[in-house]
């Protein structure tokens, strides 16, 4: 058991609601503070959704949604917590005095996390006072349908911190992976940017186009993925092939150590996917509200097949 039992989060957005219900569903009390009112006001509604989402009967959602606390004040929020979660915007200095302020108001035995996705948690945690307590924990979206949470130490970081963050998040269901160190992009997101910078990279020098490129990995690779990784994917071929094929392509892959110039330009034109209605595809609101619902359905589906 991990001792953790009051769990508070900063930022309310589309990471910490997903957070919250995490932590509700699985009996934990959660405290929410938001620098914005509208962001608390919405909060029971999305977070009804999710738990509606999950499958709750409403007598489950509504237990669930009572251990849930909107806090106006940052220092109430954090006042009592064994655990703090930030999940506020993607800036460093943002973060960094949000951290300031938290490690002012919450005891001092409280672990302290960010839910950066790039930021190294190093550059966000250095300036503290006791910045062996402080770790990321990195959640994929949706937090409460994906079940990884990689939790990053860092130098400074006690071998208890991170064994009671691992623990604490097993035993609310989740699949904590350690990350040994603070690297950028940790390890889901450097093996997915790598994937992506070679679909753009396929794009780009016409060899197919984006519909393409989704349906290989949709009809092919990416059906076995969820149980069989890569690196048991190469045991399971032989390492001796993996080594062949190595020797065969790498040095035709894209290595270049920067963004594509084709992604680029997109952003410069303003293609900037689902949000603009275009990227790489164009998107009438209609078409992108069914794919995300399709994804969210396929998410719940995985979870009753998979262990
Ligand atoms: N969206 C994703 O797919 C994803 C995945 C993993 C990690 N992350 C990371 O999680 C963090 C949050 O991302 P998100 O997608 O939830 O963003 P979001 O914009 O949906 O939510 C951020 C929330 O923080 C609030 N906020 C702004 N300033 C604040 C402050 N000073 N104090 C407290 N709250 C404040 C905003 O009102 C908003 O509700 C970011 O660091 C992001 O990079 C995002």
């Amino acid at each position: 058991m991990s001792g953790l039992t009051n769990i508070s989060v900063i930022g309310a957005g589309l990471m910490g609601h997903g957070i919250a219900v995490s932590f509700a569903r699985a009996g934990h009390r959660v405290g929410v503070h938001d620098a914005f009112a509208e962001s608390l006001e919405t909060l029971p509604a999305r977070a009804a959704a999710s738990l509606e989402l999950l499958g709750h009967s409403p007598v489950e959602r509504e237990e669930a949604l009572n251990r849930i606390e909107a806090k106006e004040s940052l220092a109430d929020c954090v006042a009592a917590a064994d655990l703090v979660i930030e999940a506020a915007p993607e800036k460093l200095e943002l973060k960094q005095q949000i951290f300031e302020q938290v490690e002012e108001a919450a005891p001092q035995n409280c672990i302290l996390a960010s839910n950066t996705s790039v930021i190294p948690i190093t550059s966000i945690m250095a300036d503290l006072r006791h910045r062996e307590r402080a770790l990321g924990t990195h959640w994929w979206n949706p937090p409460h349908l994906i079940p990884l949470v990689e939790v990053i130490r860092t130098e400074w970081t006690l071998p208890d911190t991170m064994e009671q963050v691992m623990d604490l998040l097993a035993s609310i269901g989740k699949t904590p992976v350690r990350v040994e160190k603070d690297v950028p992009g940790f390890i889901g997101n450097r093996l997915q940017h790598a994937l992506w910078r070679e679909a753009i990279s396929l794009v780009e020098n016409g060899i197919c186009d984006a519909a393409a490129v989704d349906t290989v990995i949709n009809s092919s690779f990416g059906r076995r993925l969820s149980v069989l990784g890569p690196l048991a994917n190469a045991d399971l071929v032989g390492t001796d092939l993996t080594l062949a094929i190595h020797q065969n392509v790498l040095s035709d892959l894209e290595d270049s150590g920067r963004p594509s110039p084709y992604l680029e330009e997109l952003v410069a034109g303003g293609r900037l996917g689902m949000k603009s209605g275009e990227g790489f595809y164009k998107w009438t609101p209609e078409e992108a509200d069914a794919l995300r619902k399709r994804v969210s359905d396929h998410l719940r589906k995985l979870e009753t097949i998979l262990d």
